[in-house]
């Protein structure tokens, strides 16, 4: 690629989790310098006075933080903004790796490159990690990788597929692919830019939903609910906490509509003893009342609520 390059334009290369630079010292030397800018970078400022002294007779180097786990522009890059994407065994490092590599795809041009080093098997991070288990599975994306942080080498392909990446080449062996300790991949980028997210569906009005929490430990998991309820604009949703007067749900519960859905969160509380229980039953008992009170006053004559918990 470095040789290859057109002599009038210039050579855009972005490095993540370049650490001590062991990868950048090996790639310096082979860049044309008359036209690359080559950003060097880390999560940690730690490494970067020690690498722009290791560096420094490459003037086209610069050196910054750069953090996969944050969306790139908000972090000052620009999208389209690099040719080439080069990391040695810092891909697995992001957290969700699907949006490690979709902000990747996004930081690199049309036809972009993205050239990544990976170890395949944990035991190769014991040496750097030893066996600590909040750099072991610090990841989230538990469905991809259930286990440690690291990939198999077959299933970098398919990966890289699914985030817009074509024309991959992996070293290493497919037929024993469980044998490869780690592999070198280069990957294209999309060569169209990337379609803008799809706007948000115009359609009718959505449904009323009106989320009754019992406690504050509720909380959480109500505006989890109201997140989902609310994701695609349409749906209303307003919050109510049990604990408050009856006339107040009233107000809440607004106008008459048959379209109005009463979802009760209650919490997941087992109290002790009878007197307890029966507190707790009739409790409850008067809560579903002054709901379904609160709620037969609004509906249009002839309805039933819709009441979910
Ligand atoms: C296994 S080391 C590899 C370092 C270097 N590329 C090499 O091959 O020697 C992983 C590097 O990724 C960096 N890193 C960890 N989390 C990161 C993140 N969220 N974004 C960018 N880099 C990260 C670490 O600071 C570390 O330098």
């Amino acid at each position: 690629m470095a040789r290859r390059w057109p002599a009038d334009r210039p050579l855009r290369v972005l490095e993540v989790g370049a650490g001590t630079g062991g990868l950048t010292g090996a790639l310096l030397p082979v860049l044309p310098a008359d036209r690359t800018t080559y950003l060097y970078t880390d999560v940690s400022a730690y490494f970067l006075p020690r690498a722009q002294q290791r560096f420094a007779r490459y003037d086209f180097v610069r050196y910054r933080t750069f953090d996969l786990d944050v969306d790139p522009v908000e972090q000052g890059l620009a999208e389209g903004g690099f040719d080439l994407v080069v990391a040695a065994n810092s891909l697995h490092t992001g957290k969700d790796l699907t949006a490690t590599l979709e902000r990747i795809a996004a930081l690199l041009a049309p036809g972009g490159r993205l050239l990544s080093i990976e170890h395949h098997h944990p035991e190769a991070l014991i040496p750097w990690f030893g066996f600590l288990d909040s750099l072991l599975h610090h990841h989230t994306d538990h469905e991809l990788r259930p286990g440690a942080i690291l990939l198999p080498r077959e299933e970098w392909p398919p990966l890289l597929e699914r985030c817009g990446f074509t024309d991959l080449v992996q070293t290493g062996d497919d037929r024993a692919s469980d044998l490869t300790s780690a592999s070198v991949m280069l990957a294209t980028a999309p060569r169209k830019p990337r379609e803008p997210p799809p706007e948000p569906p115009v359609g009718p009005r959505g449904a009323a939903f009106v989320l009754v929490t019992e406690e504050p430990a509720e909380e959480s998991l109500a505006d989890s609910v109201a997140e989902l309820l609310t994701a695609d604009g349409r749906h209303a949703v307003r919050r109510v906490r049990a604990d408050e007067d009856v006339r107040e749900w009233r107000q809440e519960i607004g106008e008459p509509a048959e379209d109005l859905h009463l979802v009760l969160v209650l919490a997941d509380r087992a109290p002790s003893g009878v007197a307890g229980l029966t507190e707790h039953t009739a409790r409850r008992a008067t809560l579903l009342r002054g709901l379904a009170q609160a709620r037969e006053g609004r509906l249009p004559q002839g309805r039933t609520s819709n009441c979910g918990w």
